[in-house]
C-alpha cells in the first residue's frame, strides 16, 4: 500500500531515484505500470543492482546519476525511523548508493510499514560498509567507539560466505540495542579510515508514507 501509494508522487518530466527492498519494489511495479498504460515520462536512478535489474524489467529509463544534474526526489524503504524522521536503513546492504541518491534528491519519501516506527532507533542492527582491507582492525576501531563488544558487530554472511556490497565491500551490522545520538554516532564512525558509510540518514527524509491496519498515514518533518 505505502510503495503503490507514494508512486502518486511522481508526474512527468521528473527524476526519481529508486530506492531499494521489498516496500519501494512496489512502487517501481506501479511506475512500471504507468509507463505502459499512461504514458509516464520519467528518468530515473536506481540504488542497487537490484533495483537496477527490476527497473529495466518494468521499462523504466535509467540514467547516471551525474548525468542529471540533480533530482527531484527518492523513494525509498527504512528498517527504523524516529520521530524525527531519523533512519537506519542498509538491510539490504545499498545504504551507501542509497544515501548518495537521497543526498542528491530534493525530496525524500520513505515507504514503510508500521513495524518500523521506533521511539528511539537502535534495535534494527546498524549496517557499518567498510572496506575488506583489515577489516577485523576496522571493527576494533568502532568497537572502541562504540563500547560494543566485537562479538557484537559481526560481519553480514549470505548462504555462508561473506555478504558483499554492490561497492565490493563488507557490511557489519552493529548490535546496539539504543541509539541516543545517531547524528553524534554516525560522524564517529565515518571518520574512520575503513568505514566507507554508515545506516544512519539524519536530516535527509522529508516524509513517511506509513501503511498500517487504519491505511495509510504520512508523516511529515
Ligand atoms: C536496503 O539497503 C535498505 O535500506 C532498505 O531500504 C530497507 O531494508 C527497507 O527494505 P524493506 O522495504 O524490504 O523492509
Amino acid at each position: 500500500m505505502a510503495g503503490i501509494h507514494a508512486a502518486n508522487y511522481v508526474k512527468s518530466g521528473m527524476k526519481v531515484g529508486l530506492g531499494t527492498g521489498s516496500t519501494v519494489k512496489y512502487t517501481i511495479l506501479e511506475l512500471g505500470r504507468r509507463i505502459i498504460e499512461e504514458g509516464l515520462e520519467i528518468k530515473c536512478v536506481p540504488t542497487s543492482i537490484a533495483t537496477e535489474k527490476l527497473s529495466i524489467e518494468n521499462n523504466i529509463a535509467l540514467y547516471e546519476l551525474s548525468s542529471l544534474n540533480g533530482l527531484d526526489l527518492v523513494i525509498d524503504g527504512a528498517d527504523e525511523f524516529d520521530k524525527d524522521l531519523a533512519l537506519i536503513k542498509g538491510g539490504g546492504g545499498a545504504l551507501v548508493r542509497e544515501k548518495i541518491i537521497a543526498q542528491a534528491s530534493e525530496l525524500m519519501i520513505v515507504v514503510a510499514d508500521d513495524s518500523k516506527r521506533v521511539e528511539k532507533l537502535g534495535k534494527f542492527p546498524l549496517p557499518v560498509e567498510v572496506i575488506q582491507f583489515s577489516w577485523k582492525e576496522t571493527r576494533r576501531k568502532i568497537s572502541e567507539i562504540t563500547g560494543l563488544p566485537e562479538s557484537k558487530i559481526i560481519k553480514r554472511v549470505v548462504n555462508d560466505d561473506s555478504f558483499i556490497s554492490d561497492n565490493g565491500n563488507y557490511i557489519l551490522d552493529l548490535h546496539l540495542e539504543i541509539i541516543e545520538d545517531p547524528k553524534k554516532l554516525e560522524n564517529e564512525l565515518n571518520s574512520l579510515a575503513g568505514v566507507l558509510d554508515c545506516g544512519f540518514f539524519c536530516n535527509i527524509a522529508n516524509k513517511v508514507i506509513l501503511a498500517g491496519s487504519k491505511g495509510i498515514e504520512i508523516i511529515e518533518r
